[in-house]
């Protein structure tokens, strides 16, 4: 083997021809190890991969930026007691965002204070750091979003944009009632959304009940029938967090005192 095919062959260099290509420099430039001492090829070797471990940082921070969470939640230290899933996903396979290949959704049910605003933010992270593309929106907001779009003629754009993501969260799924033009705008998002890729939902409104908020009963049938057939059902149970830590906190005052 001369020194030309021992070079192409080392990991060094396989990494180091990896990088370049997808910082789309000519590979050309690895045949300059040929005249290169070990200690060179070490060195150009550290700083290509420094470059490239550094531009997967910037990735993920501008993934987490583009989503617009309203604030930052993590997976770490999430208490998972009051959760209960279904034997369709499990906790690694959440926590490992399998859904979002496989194209799934997840719908967060339960009551207020439990914790699903937080671990639909968490995930959504969690989603950024393994590189997916994510947006986080309440349903008002993005109700309002299609409307002033579709008002200024804009609306295309604003749905490619959605269709283009990995994974779209939409929070407070029935808060709010949505009027008939909402209705109309949020299923199409809905519909072309179908399959092509993962959506999270967070609601405290049982099924039967949102034909209700969508004033449409057959839309809403049909929104449901989209999110859930190819949808995990994770029901969250018990006390509001925020209800527990009140208390928790007034009892500590009076302890004090
Ligand atoms: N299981 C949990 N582990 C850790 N923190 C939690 C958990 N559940 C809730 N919290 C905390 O309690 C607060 C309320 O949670 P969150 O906003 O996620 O509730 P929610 O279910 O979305 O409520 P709502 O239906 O009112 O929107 C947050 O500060 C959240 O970080
Ligand atoms: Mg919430």
């Amino acid at each position: 083997m001369n020194q030309k095919q021992a070079i192409q062959n080392n990991t060094q260099y396989l990494e180091m021809d990896r990088v370049l290509r997808r910082f789309f420099i000519n590979r050309d430039v690895l045949h300059l190890c040929e005249e290169a001492t070990e200690e060179q090829v070490e060195f150009l070797h550290r700083a290509l991969l420094r470059a490239d471990e550094l531009r997967e940082i910037s990735k993920r921070t501008r993934l987490v930026t583009l989503a617009r969470f309203p604030m930052i939640k993590s997976l770490e230290g999430y208490d998972y007691t009051a959760l209960r899933f279904p034997p369709s996903i499990s906790k690694d396979e959440l926590q490992q965002c399998s859904f979002i290949q496989a194209k799934t959704n997840i719908v967060c049910y339960g009551p207020v204070g439990t914790g699903k605003t937080h671990l639909a933010i968490a995930l959504g992270i969690r989603a950024c750091e393994l590189g997916f593309s994510v947006r986080f929106y309440t349903v008002t907001e993005l109700v309002l979003m299609l409307a002033e779009a579709r008002k200024k003629g804009r609306l295309e754009t604003l749905v490619e944009s959605i269709s283009k993501l990995d994974l779209l969260i939409l929070d407070e799924w029935g808060y709010v009632p949505v009027d008939k033009e909402g209705s109309q705008l949020l299923f199409r998002i809905i519909s072309d959304s179908y399959e092509r890729k993962s959506l999270i939902l967070t609601t405290n409104l049982e099924f039967s009940k949102w034909g209700g908020i969508f004033t449409d009963q057959q839309m809403a049938a049909a929104m449901i029938d989209r999110l859930v057939h190819h949808g995990h059902l994770l029901l969250f149970e018990g006390q509001s967090y925020r209800m527990k830590h009140a208390l928790m906190r007034k009892g500590g005052v009076s302890d004090d005192n």
